[in-house]
């Protein structure tokens, strides 16, 4: 199967990972391990080698009696050269615990030790398992330091919410249990399946103008678009992004088109759009804008401004019109309050989308602006999956799920769209 390294760091909950490279194992991979020398206080080197099979390192400057070999494989003749023999011919690097410090290195690109250098010139995909405190956890600095690892690609396996360490806490913080690092490692072992698929994401808040300096605009900050042009690109996706007024960063895999009305962004998905076979339409577009907007600056001298509005064209609506049966269409919808759902049930069926992602804004701490959501994802399909509130980056791969399994089922008839033929890449 495949080479995967594991990296300890100081945690109680290393004595999971004890028991996620024993599950590693038997599914077949063979593992190897670097420890910190913090973690070697909450587990000894002695039960992750036994459970290996092989040698685990902990420095720089130890030599590895394995000589960079993983179980399995015949010692090599000669020591390697580098320390880091051992990542350079990992298949997946899963670090777990990572603690609020490795966190911080990681994401900083320190490399004071064997598991920070190792991530620093590790080829393949890493996965970062968080567990402390949760006081630590949700601290800005740890959330930071977390959103900057998702966005450079690496893995976050979220931890789970229950007793922690200190007696009498309850909270966030728990590592990530056993099956689910080892479903982490598998994930990152898995081919890119979206290669040669390309994927177009709208993102963020339209600007209307009301003059040269002022405007209408709304509360998204992009971040879920954003989100979902990250794990298309870590299928393996070609990633466009038309982003209007957004506060997160894009990711630099994608190509940007940036845009600022409801417009502009209509004409630059019109643009992109024959050529996309997922549409993730995410962005909040103005329904209404000024009618007649001030070429100059509006002064107050000249008393209070009654603003006419109008109407702004459906975006999703007129590419839902020139679609391919073989075209995905996911919209979203922020609805408010009790029947969130059901009126994007109708949503979906009015503007004939494939899927549409719903997420109720009464709620405080997910939607706009927040890094976490909850929503539903509803499908014509009859499909209707809830995702409990979790990271945006979480809810973008259940929302790309979805898209797979609707490519697996082409539309019988898209209700008078063009159906022209395309042979369908990837997924
Ligand atoms: N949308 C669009 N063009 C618009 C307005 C919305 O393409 N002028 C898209 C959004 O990007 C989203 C979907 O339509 O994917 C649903 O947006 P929403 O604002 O909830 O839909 P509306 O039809 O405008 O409904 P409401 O009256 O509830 O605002």
């Amino acid at each position: 199967m495949a080479r995967v390294l594991v990296g300890v760091s100081g945690g109680i909950a290393a004595y999971k990972t004890l028991e996620a490279v024993r599950l590693a194992i038997k599914t077949g991979h063979a593992v190897r391990v670097i420890q910190t020398p913090t973690s070697e206080r909450f587990v000894g080197r002695a039960s992750f080698a036994a459970i290996t099979g092989a040698p685990v390192l902990g420095g720089e400057f130890e030599p590895d009696p394995a000589r960079g070999a993983y179980p399995g494989e015949p010692v090599p003749d000669r020591a390697p050269i580098s320390h880091l023999a051992l990542v350079e011919r990992a298949e997946a690097y899963l670090i777990a615990p990572a603690s609020a410090n490795t966190l911080a290195k990681l994401a900083h690109g320190f490399a004071d030790n064997l598991l920070t250098a190792a991530a620093l010139a590790a080829p393949c995909p890493v996965a970062v398992a968080p567990a402390m405190n949760q006081r630590m956890y949700r601290h800005p600095a740890t959330q930071a330091n977390l959103a900057r690892l998702e966005q450079r690609g690496v893995r976050i396996v979220p931890p789970g919410e229950g007793d922690l360490a200190s007696h009498g806490e309850y909270g966030i913080g728990r590592l990530a249990e056993p099956a689910e690092l080892l479903e982490a490692c598998e994930a990152l072992l898995r081919p890119p399946t979206w290669a040669g698929l390309r994927v177009l994401v709208s993102a963020g808040g339209t600007r209307e103008p009301i003059d040269t300096v002022r405007y209408i605009g709304n509360r998204s900050s992009g971040k879920m678009a954003f989100a979902l042009a990250r794990e298309a690109a870590r299928r393996g996706a070609e990633v466009t992004v038309v982003a209007a007024a957004t506060t997160g960063t894009p990711p630099p895999q994608a190509r940007l088109v940036r845009v600022q009305t409801a417009a502009e962004l209509a004409r630059a998905c019109e643009r992109e759009f024959e050529r996309c076979d997922v549409l993730l339409m995410a962005a909040a577009v103005a329904d209404f804008r000024p009618a007649k907007p001030a070429a100059a600056k509006l002064k107050k001298e000249h008393g209070v401004p009654v603003l006419e509005l109008e109407p702004t064209d459906d975006v999703l609506g007129a590419l839902v019109a020139r679609r391919r049966r073989d075209q995905v269409m996911v919209g979203f919808a922020a609805e408010h309050g009790a029947g969130a759902v059901e009126s994007g049930r109708g949503k979906m069926a009015r503007k004939r989308l494939d899927a549409i992602v719903v997420n109720d804004i009464s709620r405080p701490g997910i939607g706009f602006d927040a890094d976490e959501n909850l929503v539903t994802i509803l499908s014509r399909t009859g499909a209707e999956r809830r995702v409990e509130q979790s990271s945006k980056a979480q809810v973008a791969r259940a929302v790309l799920d979805e898209v797979e399994r609707l490519r697996r089922e082409p539309r019988e008839e898209a209700d008078g769209a063009r159906m022209g033929a395309r042979s369908t890449a990837g997924v």
